[in-house]
């Protein structure tokens, strides 16, 4: 078979669909021998491999630094959950927590993401639904749940009454994991303390968590989203205690339209739980 030349377009488009979907660089960089890329003050640099140190108990001065940012150490994801939750607990309101979201610097994700995907909705709202991490569509808009998951996530709310002046929706992660790739469990320990400040501002009655990662995050549930589905858990802010349910994703039920009878039947659970609370 005689070579015929490619199209460009027909090339970015077996990109696309294979997930790269973002051009960082004209020229693919060489990532064996390039500088690791530095997002102000943290490292996201594999560190040199050592001749293994004898073992020493980790004592207050050799623990890792987030303050020492010029020290030449690679930020220790404990040091950024550590920011993080600072960050979180100082702010005392959504704007300010917001504001200390687009600061932080300490979640790669940033660097290749866009936009900051903090919330959209009613922050009065009775109740709260939080995503997994924003899409591509999110992240050019900037809004939680506009692509077609956010389109289906839209009528579902309509079935039982609701839209987004009624309903308050946010993300574990506010930054488009690259290629929309899972986060990694670090990613999302270093996103929480944020999450989980935001629950706390808006303080809503019912807090529905979307997918299998965010009821895993939130509601700490070992067994996968078809057996947590459904099903009434305790969410603790440490001030009080909040009914959380936990939903089939809407991009799930878009790939498997069959389990939309039992997304109904939670959608009527969270229903009740609405009108009891009047
Ligand atoms: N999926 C999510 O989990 N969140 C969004 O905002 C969009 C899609």
């Amino acid at each position: 078979m005689a070579d015929t030349p490619l199209h460009p377009l027909d090339v970015l488009r077996f990109y696309a669909d294979s997930g790269v979907d973002i051009a960082l660089d004209e020229i693919a960089p060489n990532r064996l021998t390039a500088p690791a890329p530095v997002a102000q003050g943290y490292q996201f640099e594999v560190p040199k491999r050592e001749a293994p140190k004898p073992f020493a108990a980790p004592s207050a001065k050799s623990a890792p630094q987030s303050a020492s940012r010029n020290s030449g150490l690679p930020a220790a994801p404990d040091a950024a959950i550590r920011d993080a939750g600072k960050l979180a607990s100082n702010a005392t309101s959504l704007d300010e927590l917001r504001k200390a979201i687009e600061s932080f610097e300490g979640c790669a994700l940033k660097t290749t993401a866009m936009k900051t995907v903090f919330a959209d909705g009613n922050p009065q709202a009775r109740i709260m639904f939080v995503g997994e991490g924003p899409g591509a569509e999110e992240d050019r808009e900037g809004l939680p749940f506009v692509g077609r998951s956010g389109k289906l996530l839209d009528r579902m709310m309509a079935a039982i009454g609701l839209d987004r002046t009624s309903a308050y929706i946010a993300n574990i992660i506010p930054w488009r994991p690259p290629g929309n790739r899972t986060p990694t469990p670090q990613e999302s320990a270093i996103c929480l303390p944020f999450i989980r400040r935001q629950i706390e501002l808006v303080n809503p009655d019912i807090l529905v968590c979307l997918g299998g990662p965010s009821a895993t995050t939130l509601l700490e549930v070992r067994e996968g989203i078809t057996r947590s589905r459904g099903r009434w858990f305790d969410y603790d802010t440490g001030a009080r205690k909040i009914k959380a349910i936990a939903l089939f994703h809407p991009a799930y039920l878009l790939r498997s339209p069959a389990h939309k009878k039992l997304a109904w039947q939670d959608l009527l659970a969270i229903k009740r739980g609405l009108a009891d609370l009047n």
